[in-house]
């Protein structure tokens, strides 16, 4: 695995299947922002679960901690950015609307995190094996792979630690089309056998 520095992790993709602890918790009928989409995996994996999403990434000019949709959305769900942990767990409270993002568990260290659970409460749902993140432009091919906890908020968990099973999605088929894309960014794709 390629390692860079502070940014090392940025641009890994997540396994759908990590969505499967999670959908459960997403009312149906929701409009989920996945807004730092990248290639499209967990975006795929919403729609597959019959959710609709709205796609956006700093990669088509749209930036989470300053940018919004304008159309309407319910809650937000990604994988962040590994370097920016902080400033989308602080933009997620700040909006106010249900969020879930998957962090490390180590998501839990730190006092400016800290800060934000104990002021606003946080909801986790732990799986029972480790996410997979592969290296962008290759979906198939092996990464890293460590414990990607939801860090939740807002989806009414039933307790405030869920611990629950990883269930395959199955074969997915990226169509991704972004708001407000930029056709030149390579945010509106469509490929077969993402998986
Ligand atoms: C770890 S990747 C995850 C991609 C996708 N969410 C997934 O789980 O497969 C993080 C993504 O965040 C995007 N990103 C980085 N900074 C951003 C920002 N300020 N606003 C929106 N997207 C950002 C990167 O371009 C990258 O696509």
């Amino acid at each position: 695995m390629r390692w860079n520095g502070k940014t090392g992790f940025d641009d890994y993709q997540t396994d759908p299947d990590a969505l499967s602890i999670l959908v459960p918790y997403i009312p149906q009928g929701s409009v989920v922002w996945e807004c730092a989409v990248g290639e499209g995996g967990l975006a795929a994996g919403l729609t597959r679960s019959g959710l609709t999403v709205v796609a956006s990434d700093i990669k088509a000019g749209q930036d989470f901690l300053t940018w919004e949709p304008d159309v309407s959305w319910d809650c937000i769900v990604t994988n962040p950015p590994f370097s920016l942990k902080n400033e989308f767990l602080s933009r997620c409270y700040q909006l106010g609307r249900p969020f879930a993002l998957l962090l490390p568990l180590s998501g839990l260290e730190s006092k400016a995190r800290q800060k934000h659970f104990r002021r606003y409460g946080v909801q986790l749902i732990i799986p029972d094996r480790r996410v997979e993140y592969h290296p962008p432009g290759n979906l198939a091919a092996q990464g890293a792979s460590f414990l990607g906890v939801w860090f939740t908020w807002g989806l009414l968990l039933p307790r405030d630690i869920m611990f629950e099973s990883v269930t395959p999605l199955g074969q997915l088929t990226l169509e991704l089309t972004g708001v407000g894309e930029d056709p030149n960014s390579g945010l509106h794709r469509e490929s077969e056998g993402a998986r």
